[in-house]
C-alpha cells in the first residue's frame, strides 16, 4: 500500500501577494518559510502563472512528487474561474486549472480562496469539529466566503457581493478591510460597516459560528470586540495562511 502523504504545498493567490509553503498535513502547519511576491498589475493568467513558478522556485519545489494546490480569488467550478472581481477579466469562464498544470507541467488542485481557508480552520483551526452552519468570512482586498455544514464545504458562496438595498456599492466594495485603508477609516468606523455585514449574514443564514479570516484577523482584537451578534465570532486560527494550509490539504485529499 503507498505511504500517506502527510506533506503538500499551498499557494494562495490574492489581490495584493500570492504567498506559498509547505504544510504538513497531520498537523495542517507550514514547515518551510511562508514565500510571498507581489501579484502583478492587473492580474492576468499568464504573469499570474509566471510569479506561482517563482514562488514553486523559492520554496524549491521542481516536481511533481509532493502535491499542489492553488487558491484564487473567484468562483472556481471543474477547473474553470467563473468570475473576476479583484483580477484581470481574462479570468472569466478560464480553464485555471488546465492553464496551470500545462505551464507547470504537473497536476494540481485548483480551488476558491475563501473556500480552503474554510477547509482548513476545519481540519485544523477555528472550526475543527463544530457542528452546525459554521461561516468564514476572508476580509482582504475582497470578501470571500466559505459555508460550512457538519464539517462539509458548500463551495462558491460568493456572499461578499450581497448588494446593499438602496446603495450602489455591494458588501465587498463597503467593508472588506481594502475599503478601510483606502477610505482611512478608524477602527470604529469600519466595525460600524462590519456589523451591517454580520448582521446580515446571520439574518440570511442563522450560523452557529463565524470564523474571521484574511490579513486583518491578526488584528482581530480591535474590531472583533465592537462588534454585537448573537452568534459567536472568532478569528481564524491559521490567519493568512489558511489560504496556504487549506489548497494544500484539498490537493492530497
Ligand atoms: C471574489 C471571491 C473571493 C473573495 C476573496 C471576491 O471578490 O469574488 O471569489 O473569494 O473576493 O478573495
Amino acid at each position: 500500500m503507498a505511504a500517506k502523504t502527510t506533506r503538500a504545498v499551498g499557494v494562495d493567490i490574492g489581490g495584493t501577494g500570492i504567498k506559498g509553503g509547505i504544510v504538513d498535513l497531520d498537523k495542517g502547519t507550514l514547515i518551510s518559510d511562508r514565500v510571498k511576491v507581489a501579484t502583478p498589475e492587473g492580474a492576468k493568467p499568464q504573469d499570474v502563472l509566471t510569479a506561482v513558478e517563482e514562488v514553486l522556485g523559492t520554496l524549491g519545489i521542481s516536481d511533481d512528487k509532493i502535491p499542489l494546490g492553488v487558491a484564487f480569488p473567484a468562483i472556481v467550478k471543474n477547473g474553470r474561474t467563473l468570475s473576476a472581481a479583484n483580477v484581470s477579466h481574462d479570468w472569466i469562464g478560464f480553464e485555471a486549472e488546465k492553464f496551470f498544470e500545462d505551464g507547470l507541467g504537473r497536476d494540481i488542485h485548483f480551488a476558491n480562496d475563501a473556500d480552503v481557508a474554510g477547509v482548513a480552520e476545519v481540519r485544523y483551526g477555528a472550526a475543527q469539529g463544530r457542528e452546525g452552519v459554521t461561516l468564514l468570512t476572508t476580509l482582504g482586498t475582497g470578501i470571500g466566503t466559505a459555508l460550512i455544514y457538519n464539517g462539509v464545504l458548500i463551495p462558491n458562496t460568493e456572499l461578499g457581493h450581497l448588494q446593499r438595498a438602496g446603495h450602489k456599492r455591494d458588501a465587498e466594495a463597503y467593508a472588506a478591510y481594502s475599503a478601510m485603508e483606502r477610505e482611512n477609516l478608524d477602527w470604529e468606523q469600519w466595525t460600524k460597516r462590519l456589523q451591517w455585514y454580520y448582521d446580515y449574514l446571520e439574518f440570511l443564514f442563522s450560523p452557529d459560528l463565524f470564523v474571521v479570516g484574511g490579513g486583518v484577523s491578526k488584528h482581530s482584537d480591535e474590531f472583533l470586540p465592537l462588534l454585537s451578534l448573537k452568534t459567536p465570532i472568532v478569528p481564524a486560527v491559521h490567519r493568512n495562511n489558511a489560504g496556504i494550509i487549506g489548497a494544500a490539504a484539498l490537493a492530497a485529499d
